[in-house]
């Protein structure tokens, strides 16, 4: 694990030159430069979070951030709380089961209750790809997307992306086999973009039934067969199946998608001797991965993927304040 590949500062466009958005709703609105740029900024948060509680910056004290999920999540809502103390704010937690949603409230009138309680960011969850950006449309301040539907997970993608640099010495030039339930998963979809972009070589494997259509305009080869798939990646993602998003027969049972589609240590034999095995949680144990392999100590990537998640969304949370912050050059 190295930060050798930090690149120095006078390399970007100087002030809000060099993360240019107001938002961060996708990877599809990133340049590489920006992407590297925010890897770069969660370097330095991750030597800080190993440090321990006392070293924490306070560079957001006085901001309040509201965490709006509309869907369940663990890692994804803790992380961003996590990193937004760690970096001085106030955090406050909208859980949707628990709110007005339930009464009915359309998601506009949740969006304008949230914007008058003048949040300086918002962190949104929703199970409709798309929802995000038009709360963003809406409201006066900075909103990160934690996750719409299908459509895009981003700061999941550049926490990936910095597990890899990391462990890889690089994030380009490497094959990475996507695979599992692709059709339902905002991870893949924004992992697809994120790394495409870096200059790697990227491999959708999954059934017929959960490839969606027209991959190869993503610039992505496709594979139904698991061993074909993976053979001689150097990084395996592994998706969860997502039971909750499947509105019919996909398919014929969770024993023989295991069969198929199970990441095993004997399948695992046809990546390179040294490929990471990755997965964005929570698992299916014994369905997409075996547990042998996921508590894999050397290959397996799964609990620092959540710990870089934290240093990520530091560095998204600190670059999208810096506007409203006043830091110099960021007008
Ligand atoms: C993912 C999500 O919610 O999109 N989880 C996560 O954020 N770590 C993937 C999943 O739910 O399978």
């Amino acid at each position: 694990m190295t930060s050798a590949n930090i690149r120095p500062a006078s390399d970007y466009p100087p002030g809000g030159d060099a993360f240019r958005h107001r938002h961060l709703i996708g990877i599809a609105q990133l340049t590489p430069w920006e992407i590297s740029y925010v890897l770069d900024a969660a370097e330095q948060w991750v030597d800080l979070n190993r440090a321990g509680a006392a070293k924490h910056d306070d560079q957001l004290a006085g901001l309040t951030i509201i965490n709006a999920f509309f869907e369940n999540s663990t890692r994804t809502l803790l992380s961003f709380e996590i990193a937004g103390k760690r970096l001085g704010a106030d955090v406050v937690n909208m859980h949707a089961a628990q709110s007005s949603v339930k009464k009915g409230e359309t998601l506009i009138d949740t969006a304008m209750t949230l914007n008058a309680m003048r949040a300086d960011a918002m962190v949104i969850r929703h199970g409709s790809s798309g929802a995000v950006q038009l709360i963003a449309d809406k409201v006066d301040c900075p909103v990160l997307n934690a996750g719409d539907g299908r459509h895009e997970h981003p700061t999941q993608a550049l926490l990936d992306a910095l597990t890899i640099r990391r462990r890889k010495g690089k994030v380009e030039g490497l094959t990475v086999a996507i695979c599992g339930d692709v059709l339902h998963s905002r991870v893949a979809r924004s992992n697809i973009l994120a790394l495409t972009l870096l200059g790697n070589e990227v491999r959708v494997v999954a059934p017929p039934t959960l490839t969606p259509p027209a991959m190869e305009r993503m610039h992505v080869t496709t594979f139904t067969d698991m061993d074909e798939g993976i053979r001689d990646a150097d990084v395996v993602m592994m998706l969860r199946l997502q039971n909750e998003r499947m509105d019919g027969a996909y398919l014929p049972s969770a024993r023989e998608y295991h069969a198929l589609y199970g990441l095993t240590p004997k399948r695992l034999e046809k990546a390179k001797p040294d490929a990471i095995v990755m997965h964005p949680g929570p698992m299916n144990r014994g369905v997409e991965i075996d547990s042998i392999v996921a508590d894999d100590p050397v290959r397996s990537t799964i609990t620092e993927q959540v710990e870089m998640g934290v240093a990520v969304r530091m560095a998204c949370l600190d670059i999208l304040t810096r506007r409203k912050r006043g830091v110099a050059g960021w007008n």
